[in-house]
C-alpha cells in the first residue's frame, strides 16, 4: 500500500494519521492555539515581572532601583511563583480561541493559496498572503469577542455593589447569561474596534512573516548554515514582531480612546465611532500621535508574535500540515 493512498480498510501506519482529512483540516487549528497558548505562557511571567518593576520605581534614585533578576528572585523566596502566573487562565484562553482560530484559518487560507500557486507554476503573491492575514485575523476575532467580554463582565462583576452582582460561575455561564439577557448580538458589542485592530496586527505579523520567510530563501542568506531553515525563521519572525506592531498601534490608539471616552461638558461622548475617532485625532492631533508610545508596545507585542509563528510553524513541520 502506498503511503499516498491510504484504504479505510487496511491499518494506516502511525506516521499517517496527520492524513485523515477532518485531522488534517483541524492541525493547523490545534497548533496554532498550542502555539499562542506556549508564547503566552513564555511572556505573562516576562510581562508580570516588567509591571512590577516599573512600579517598584516609582520614587527611588537609580542605585535603589530593583533589576528584573531581584525582583523574580524577591518573588521566587517568598514562595509566591504563581504571583508570576496571575491572570494567565483569562490570558490562554483567549489564546485558545482567538489564536487558535485565525492561526488556523491562515494556514489553512494559505495551503489553498499554495496549492493553487503551484497548479499555476508560480509562487505565491504577497496580495495572497495579506488576504489570508487580513481575513484569518478579522474571522478569528469575531470568534474570540463573545470569550473577552465574558472575561471582562467576570473580572468586573467583583467590584459591583453586592446586590446588583450577576455572580457568573464560569466564562460559559456568563456566556449563556449575557446572550439570554440582552440578546445574542450583545457578545459583539463594541467589536469594531477589536476586529479592525486584529486585522492590521495579523497583517504584519502573518503575512510578513510568510512573505520574509520566502523572501529570505529566495535570496539564500543563510544558504550552507546549520540550522539554516531555524534561522530563517527566526530572521522572518523578527520581520513579524516589527510589522505586527507597527500596523497594529494605531488600532490599538484609536480602541483605547473609545474605550477610554467620557462624556464632555456638552453631554455627548467626544468619538462617534473607530473612523470618527481616527479622522479627528489625525485632524487635531497630527498622524504621528498613532505611534506614541511605540518602544513600550513594541516589547509588549513583538515577543510574543515572533514566539507564535516559530511555534506554530514548528508544529506544523512536526506534524507535516504545510506551513505559517
Ligand atoms: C449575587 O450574590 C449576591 C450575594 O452574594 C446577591 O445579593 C445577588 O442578588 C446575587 N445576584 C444574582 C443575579 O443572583
Amino acid at each position: 500500500m502506498s503511503a499516498s493512498a491510504p484504504t479505510r480498510s487496511a491499518a494506516r501506519s502511525r506516521s499517517d494519521f496527520h492524513r485523515h482529512p477532518a485531522i488534517a483540516a483541524a492541525l493547523p487549528f490545534i497548533n496554532g492555539g498550542a502555539a499562542g497558548m506556549i508564547a503566552t505562557s513564555i511572556i505573562q511571567p516576562v510581562d508580570m515581572v516588567k509591571v512590577r518593576l516599573q512600579l517598584a520605581g516609582e520614587g527611588l534614585s537609580a542605585a535603589a532601583k530593583p533589576s528584573p533578576i531581584t525582583i523574580t528572585k524577591d518573588i521566587i523566596a517568598q514562595g509566591r511563583v504563581l504571583d508570576l502566573y496571575s491572570g494567565l487562565s483569562a490570558g490562554l484562553l483567549r489564546q485558545a480561541v482567538y489564536t487558535t482560530a485565525r492561526m488556523g484559518f491562515f494556514s489553512t487560507f494559505m495551503s489553498n493559496f499554495q496549492a493553487k500557486a503551484h497548479a499555476e507554476k508560480r509562487s505565491v503573491t504577497f496580495a495572497e498572503r495579506a488576504g489570508a492575514s487580513l481575513a484569518a485575523g478579522g474571522l478569528g476575532a469575531i470568534l474570540g469577542n463573545p470569550c473577552d467580554l465574558a472575561l471582562i463582565r467576570m473580572q468586573s462583576d467583583g467590584l459591583r455593589p453586592l446586590a446588583e452582582r450577576k455572580n457568573y460561575t464560569s466564562v460559559v455561564n456568563a456566556l449563556a447569561r449575557i446572550s439570554r439577557e440582552e440578546g445574542i448580538m450583545a457578545l459583539w458589542n463594541g467589536c469594531i474596534p477589536t476586529v479592525a485592530r486584529a486585522m492590521a496586527l495579523n497583517f504584519g505579523q502573518l503575512a510578513f512573516y510568510s512573505e520574509s520567510k520566502a523572501q529570505l530563501a529566495k535570496i539564500g542568506i543563510f544558504e550552507g548554515y546549520p540550522g539554516q531553515e531555524a534561522l530563517r525563521n527566526l530572521g522572518a519572525s523578527a520581520v513579524a514582531g516589527f510589522f505586527a506592531s507597527f500596523f497594529s498601534l494605531p488600532f490599538d490608539f484609536v480602541k483605547t480612546r473609545l474605550q477610554k471616552q467620557t462624556k464632555g461638558p456638552d453631554g455627548k461622548l467626544p468619538y462617534r465611532g473607530t473612523l470618527h475617532c481616527a479622522m479627528k485625532v489625525a485632524k487635531e492631533e497630527g498622524l504621528l500621535r498613532f505611534y506614541r508610545g511605540f518602544g513600550t508596545y513594541y516589547v509588549r507585542i513583538a515577543p510574543h508574535a515572533m514566539l507564535t509563528v516559530l511555534f506554530a510553524d514548528w508544529f506544523l513541520q512536526l506534524t507535516k500540515t504545510g506551513s505559517v
